[in-house]
């Protein structure tokens, strides 16, 4: 068990079972895209360890780019999605994969894909380490490729956060 912040978190998700699957969407991502150069888009703050492991076993060529946006408070989210930096680089016209750390009420990746119709982004595939399929709120978001389906309970760890400690972690602990 491990404390962060004023709560107890227990261990989830190893960092070899992470590692593991990391490489299988990367294997699969360097079949569907052989031949198309992908942007790769990093939702910052928490997928930024995912990302960094995810293109390390990429072996396409592709670009990398990022877009900063909020909605957690503490332990739940806030229901509102909050821009905190746009889009780094002009995607209009490519083949952009989306790369989250989290798909939990879907209102952010909802957000995102507004923002990047409206930038003249083609095609768009999502890429996410975790899901809650329990917690989606929005219709009409399809995930390409899922790390783990997890329960509805609030987890930390490999690039996510309680309150912006936590990210740090190897791995993936769940609030006890
Ligand atoms: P959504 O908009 O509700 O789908 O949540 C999106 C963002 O909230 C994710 O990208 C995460 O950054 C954050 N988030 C959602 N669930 C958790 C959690 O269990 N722990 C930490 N952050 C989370
Ligand atoms: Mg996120």
């Amino acid at each position: 068990m491990i404390q962060i912040l004023d709560r107890n978190f227990v261990p989830y998700i190893s960092a070899s079972e992470i590692q593991q699957r990391v490489k299988e969407i990367a294997g699969k991502i360097n079949e569907e895209f052989a031949g198309d150069p992908p942007v790769l888009l990093g939702v910052l703050n928490g997928a930024f360890m995912f990302f960094s492991d995810l293109v390390k076993h990429l072996t396409i060529p592709c670009e990398v780019a990022f877009i900063r946006i909020s909605s957690y408070q503490g332990l739940q989210s806030s229901g509102k999605v909050i821009p905190k930096m746009e889009v780094t680089d002009d995607l209009k016209g490519k083949r952009v994969i989306v790369v989250e750390d989290i798909v939990d009420t879907g209102r952010s990746m909802e957000y995102l894909l507004q923002v990047l119709a409206g930038m003249g982004v083609p095609s768009v595939s999502i890429v996410t380490l975790l899901q809650k399929p329990d917690a989606l709120e929005v219709e009409g978001i399809s995930l390409d490729y899922v790390g783990f389906s997890i329960q509805n309970q609030f987890v930390l760890g490999y690039g996510l956060d309680y309150n912006g400690f936590g990210r740090n972690l190897p791995e993936i602990y769940v609030l006890k």
